[in-house]
């Protein structure tokens, strides 16, 4: 589709500060719109395979891109020392309403911060997490250097990435440009904003050559991107089915690498 074509379709938000906008205009809908219902599935497939992991993590934990505190929120109620950051002061404002309601304001340090650019010491964390955030970075490398940089030796690393491949595909059935993505909403615009989706092994790569270890790699959400009709019992019925054949992170929308900082 040519790009007069999508304008008039969408509302085309640029860059880092597009990404702000986006998550500023969605931050009072964002945890009950019916029109992120992919979101929603992403959520619920990625918690299950991160469940264990989150009680590995000790505190300091930093939450990049916290969004409105999915993860924060139950880090901080297993009383893990969490600081969440986030580019959306609205989303932010969200989590803090979040935080108060549950009696967990205590817990969590809640910053306005930009995940490429940390405002930490070195070697100052225990552990990082990094979900549905990854994909609107403009500098993924840095980001990881970030990361490397922050935490402590021995300290987690998770990360989560929409498959790219499944991008390139709803991209291209949708007819829309390379490094965007739709968001829909009820009270904004239909809206293309940055985000490129990666491979796990890509991620991989990227954590290695910043010297973390790789410690997992997982798939989840099959088709998901794909099927957000069918429902809930048959899709958990495609997870169990789609996990077992051969090459199965292909057919998983979201990838989750888990990692470990190296001792230089
Ligand atoms: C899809 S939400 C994910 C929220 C949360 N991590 C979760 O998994 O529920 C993406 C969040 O990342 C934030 N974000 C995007 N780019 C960022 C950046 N460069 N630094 C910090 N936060 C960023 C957005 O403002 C938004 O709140």
């Amino acid at each position: 589709m040519n790009g007069e074509l999508l304008r008039r379709r969408f509302r085309v938000l640029e860059g880092k500060d597009g990404v702000r906008r986006l998550y500023d205009d969605l931050a009072e809908i964002y945890d009950h719109s019916r029109l992120l219902y992919l979101t929603r599935r992403l959520e619920r497939c990625e918690e299950e395979v991160l469940r264990e992991w989150l009680k590995k993590f000790d505190s300091p934990i930093l939450d990049v891109g916290c969004g409105s505190g999915r993860y924060s929120l139950k880090l901080a109620s297993r009383g893990v020392e969490t600081i969440s950051i986030d580019l959306s002061l609205k989303m932010l404002k969200v989590l803090l309403r979040k935080l108060e309601g549950h009696g967990l304001r205590e817990n969590v340090h809640v910053i306005l911060a930009d995940g490429e650019n940390l405002p930490f010491r070195d070697g100052s964390l225990r552990g990082l997490l990094c979900t549905l955030t990854f994909d609107h970075f403009q500098e993924p490398k840095k980001a990881i250097s970030e990361f490397s940089r922050v935490l402590k030796v021995e300290g987690l690393c998770v990360i989560s990435t929409l498959n790219k491949e499944h991008l390139k595909l709803l991209r291209r059935l949708l007819g829309i440009s390379a490094d965007k993505v739709p968001f829909l909403g009820e009270t904004i615009p239909p809206t293309l904003v940055y985000e490129t989706g990666h491979t796990g092994l890509e991620i991989q790569q990227m954590l290695s050559a910043y010297g973390f270890k790789s410690i997992k790699l997982m798939g989840c959400c099959y088709w998901g991107l794909f099927t957000p009709f069918i429902p809930k019992p048959m899709f958990k019925l495609l997870e169990k089915l789609l996990v077992k054949l051969k090459n199965s992170m292909k057919h998983a929308a979201l990838h989750v690498a888990v990692a470990k900082k190296s001792p230089k």
